[in-house]
């Protein structure tokens, strides 16, 4: 089992993947990249919140302050991609929105993964940061769940 600075990374770079396609969609495939989006931002920022973040707090007190303001970016960039799944993706705002909400999720990104992940894959050790991976991924696994609703059980 990878840990869970790895598992982190590898989100990002998934996301960022359907970012490039996002920036580059036409109207009618925008609503399928949302959702694509959606799956994997959402789990993984809620298991973030549920499992990294208070590790990080404990663990690395001085980075307390950065995992606030972290956590106060999962939920706008959220509030911003809900607004956007509810949007006709020709309407007028709809580029430059998703070019906001990408940015937003960029530099976030990259303050996990320049500042706040280092500090923390320096202070933890190798079992802790293993053992999170677990929970990370079962954290993300129960909310993917859940965002499908029902129709993955109905
Ligand atoms: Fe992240
Ligand atoms: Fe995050």
């Amino acid at each position: 089992m990878s840990g869970v600075i790895t598992l982190i990374k590898e989100d990002h770079q998934k996301l960022e993947s359907v970012f490039k396609k996002l920036e580059k969609a036409e109207p009618q495939e925008i609503p399928d990249l949302l959702r694509q989006v959606q799956e994997l931002l959402v789990p993984h920022s809620k298991a973030e919140e549920k499992v990294v973040y208070p590790a990080i707090k404990q663990i690395v007190p001085d980075e307390s302050s950065d995992v606030e303001d972290g956590l106060e970016e999962h939920h706008h960039v959220e509030a911003t991609l809900e607004q956007l799944l509810a949007s006709d993706p020709e309407a007028p705002g709809v580029d430059g929105l998703i070019a906001a909400m990408i940015g937003e999720v960029r530099h976030h990104v990259e303050e996990e993964e320049e500042q706040i992940l280092p500090s923390f894959s320096e202070a933890a050790s190798n079992q802790q940061l293993s053992e999170l991976g677990e929970q990370f991924t079962a954290a993300k696994e129960e909310e993917l769940q859940s965002l499908r609703g029902g129709s993955a059980g109905a």
